[in-house]
């Protein structure tokens, strides 16, 4: 989690991978592990790489960190041979992607491409800390954060390596795969309020029940997705106040979360949902107060850096596959500032953002040689 204990021990070590690879590495303003790694002269403009440190709850190993790892092994390979680039390398271990703790997702890299909205330094953790607060404690002053932001023309692209997390690597036999887009995402928090009661005496049918409407919107959200092939919606988080077996739920909050590779597609289905949930609070005499958390576009690869990877991904002997990416990525954020361009490893079952995610040493070792082949090639320019 985000600018935790936890965060730091790893982070530390990190840093620590990373300096034994050969680059000056910091804790950045943010929490990210920042690293560089010089070209044939100080002071070039980088290749940019990296991916996140920070997990979902019960996660799996991989999600992030296999491409912070891989970039540093890419690195510790080039230094080992004293070889240096006509270009700088960068690796960033960026400290939020997931947006767990504080409802706001891609702060690490937000932050580096320049676009971190201090607004969200008022966001409070599930304990009501603020982000600001939890960010001095770790040693980081919030006034220092736009020093970190790049500058144009100072990073040249930006590439990540990443587990599937879907299935289609698995059922093709292959170890990679070249994205081509990243699917936009809009994340909603929703509040209904009803009235707090007792649940011996009020009569069922003068109740104002949050929970009970909440339970309608759940089930809204999800006929509405499913009713759309290329679009995926979910409530994940769902709290009920104040919470007692014995008391009728007065307020609930709930998150829903909509995916799509168009951004019309996902405007117009997040238009429609937050109509049926008004609809559904009226119908019940509910309040309902529906804001919008965060919405990123599709974000494409660029065509040049795809089809390096894939005469990367030839070159090392495997065969080209395109996909689109269903989760999101820190290039998402990195896309204000330069292209970007991502290589997917296969993962078992295609499963994610649980304990049981799983990828072989052989792909491992398949996705990192493809990225170092990449770097070695990377042409700076169309
Ligand atoms: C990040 O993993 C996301 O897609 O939510
Ligand atoms: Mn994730
Ligand atoms: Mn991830």
């Amino acid at each position: 989690m985000f600018l935790s204990r936890e965060a730091r021990a790893a982070t530390d070590q990190v840093l620590a991978w990373m300096r034994e690879a050969g680059m000056d590495a910091k804790l950045d303003a943010i929490g990210n592990a920042a690293a560089r790694y010089e070209g044939e002269r100080p002071g070039l403009p980088c290749l940019m790489l990296g991916s996140h440190l920070d997990t979902v709850r019960d996660a799996g190993k991989y999600d992030g960190m296999l491409g912070v790892i891989s970039a540093i092994e890419c690195v510790h390979a080039l230094h080992s041979r004293k070889k240096r680039l006509p270009f700088a390398i960068e690796v960033i271990g960026f400290g939020d992607e997931e947006g767990v703790r504080f409802g706001t997702t891609l702060l690490g890299s937000r932050a580096i491409a320049g676009i971190f909205d201090r607004k969200a330094l008022d966001a409070a953790d599930a304990t009501g800390k603020k982000m600001a607060a939890a960010l001095a404690e770790f040693g980081l002053p919030p006034e220092r954060i736009p020093e970190i932001a790049r500058k144009k023309g100072a990073v040249l692209a930006y590439a990540e390596l990443h587990i599937e997390q879907g299935p289609v690597l698995e059922a093709e036999g292959l170890p990679v795969g070249v994205v081509t887009a990243i699917n936009g995402f809009s994340r909603l928090r929703v509040t209904l309020r009803g009235a707090a009661g007792h649940a011996g005496t009020v009569p069922m049918k003068l109740r104002r029940d949050a929970l009970a409407g909440a339970a309608d919107c759940v089930l809204a959200v999800e006929k509405t997705a499913r009713g759309l092939p290329e679009l995926v919606g979910t409530v994940g988080r769902i709290e009920a106040k104040p919470g007692a077996i014995n008391v009728i739920p007065g307020e609930v909050v709930f998150s829903v979360d909509v995916r799509a590779p168009h951004d019309g597609l996902r405007n117009q289905t997040v238009a429609a949902i937050r109509s049926q949930i008004e609809k559904i609070a009226a119908a019940r005499t509910l309040g309902c107060e529906i804001e919008t958390l965060q919405e990123f576009g599709v974000t494409a690869c660029a065509p040049r850096l795809m089809q390096q990877m894939e005469r990367a991904v030839e070159r090392q002997g495997y065969r080209v596959r395109r996909l689109p990416s269903g989760a999101g990525h820190d290039g998402m954020a990195l896309a204000a500032i330069t292209e970007i361009c991502m290589l997917f490893v296969r993962c078992k079952g295609g499963i994610s953002h649980s304990p049981l995610e799983s990828i072989t040493a052989e792909d491992a070792a398949a996705g990192a040689k493809v990225l170092c082949d990449f770097i070695e090639h990377f042409e700076l320019s169309a």
